[in-house]
């Protein structure tokens, strides 16, 4: 019998996160407490609807608490925002019927793991803000959850938001590095994960704007993205947070993780929101060899097989 993850997911929803979202909803295997928002791809009160449509489409009645509105720094890092202004393909398909509850996220997050000790696994989609500011909150309670999987770094490939950081990181990389620190297993799913074989390319989108409503909707929630996409020249969308909800979802995903010391650079600078792994026990030509480990990184993964897959689910 597979494991079933009780999970919080912690998002800035724009339209890979809504795909991941109707994913987990969709899967024995897992089971959602809550969603979590934060200001990222699109403001703290734009996640939390984008989440809410997402998780209505899914049927899945998971409550929705609203987080953190700006970085811990407090100074919003500018990012272009590829989805769109309002991350799901500027096609007014978003109209959740419910609201999000009253409580902080933050608060939520401590409840829940407080009355769950070492059962919750919290599933990071965006910038970690909220995660950070719960540790800074209440540590020990936060050294109670049971395992973190966060869609976030460049792995051991390049970056998106710079040559060397990924967005979700590059938002608030204090609050990367508060979480990296914390001394809970934390499972890494890098933007290296995420390349040409478990891209959407333009025939398969076209392909399911006629399929069914999940289908439809992540077609046209990723239209802006494949704009943007094309402008680099990719006729093909690809949908990072599904592909890390996808190795919790699935547990045959993943096929190997490397443990690594990831070190998280705050200083401002080029190399600002980069994320450093050191490989355990690997003996590098010209520093000692790393002893300790705070991530596994995943490194193999079934990716010719998420597209079909994860239709599969949005058919279902
Ligand atoms: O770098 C990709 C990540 O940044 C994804 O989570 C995407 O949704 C954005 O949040
Ligand atoms: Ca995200």
């Amino acid at each position: 019998m597979a494991e079933i993850h009780k999970i919080i997911v912690d998002s800035d929803t724009a339209g890979d996160d809504a795909a991941a979202l109707i994913l987990a909803a969709r899967s024995k295997t897992v089971e959602i407490l809550g969603v979590t928002v934060a200001a990222g791809n699109v403001s703290l009160e734009q996640a939390a609807l984008n989440s809410m449509a997402a998780l209505e489409l899914a049927g899945c009645d998971a409550p929705v608490y609203l987080g953190a509105t700006a970085p811990l720094s407090g100074e919003e890092k500018e990012c272009f925002s590829v989805y769109g202004k309002d991350g799901m393909g500027e096609a007014d398909i978003v109209h959740p019927k419910g609201k999000p509850r009253e409580k902080h996220a933050v608060d939520f997050i401590l409840e829940t793991v407080r009355a769950n000790p070492g059962e919750v696994e919290i599933v990071a989609l965006g910038p970690v803000t909220n995660l950070a500011l719960a540790i800074q909150k209440d540590r020990e309670t936060m050294c109670k959850v049971k395992r973190i999987w966060s869609m976030g770094t460049a792995g051991f490939g390049p970056g998106n938001a710079t040559p060397v950081a990924e967005f979700n990181v590059y938002k608030d990389a204090p609050a990367y590095k508060i979480m990296l620190e914390l001394g809970v297993p934390v499972t890494i799913l890098g933007l290296d994960m995420d390349d040409e074989p478990t891209w959407h390319d333009e025939k398969k989108l076209e392909e399911m704007k006629e399929g069914s409503e999940a289908q439809r909707f992540i077609a046209t929630a990723t239209r802006k993205l494949l704009e943007f996409k094309k402008g680099n020249g990719i006729a093909a969308v690809d949908l990072p947070d599904a592909v890390a909800m996808a190795c919790i979802c699935w547990p045959d995903f993943v096929e190997e993780t490397t443990q690594c010391y990831g070190s998280c650079i705050t200083e401002p600078g080029e190399t600002y929101g980069m994320v450093i792994f050191y490989r355990e026990g690997f003996t590098y030509d010209s520093m000692p060899k790393i002893g300790k480990c705070n991530v596994s990184v995943v490194s193999k993964a079934k990716k010719s097989e998420f597209v079909d897959r994860l239709n599969a689910v949005f058919k279902s």
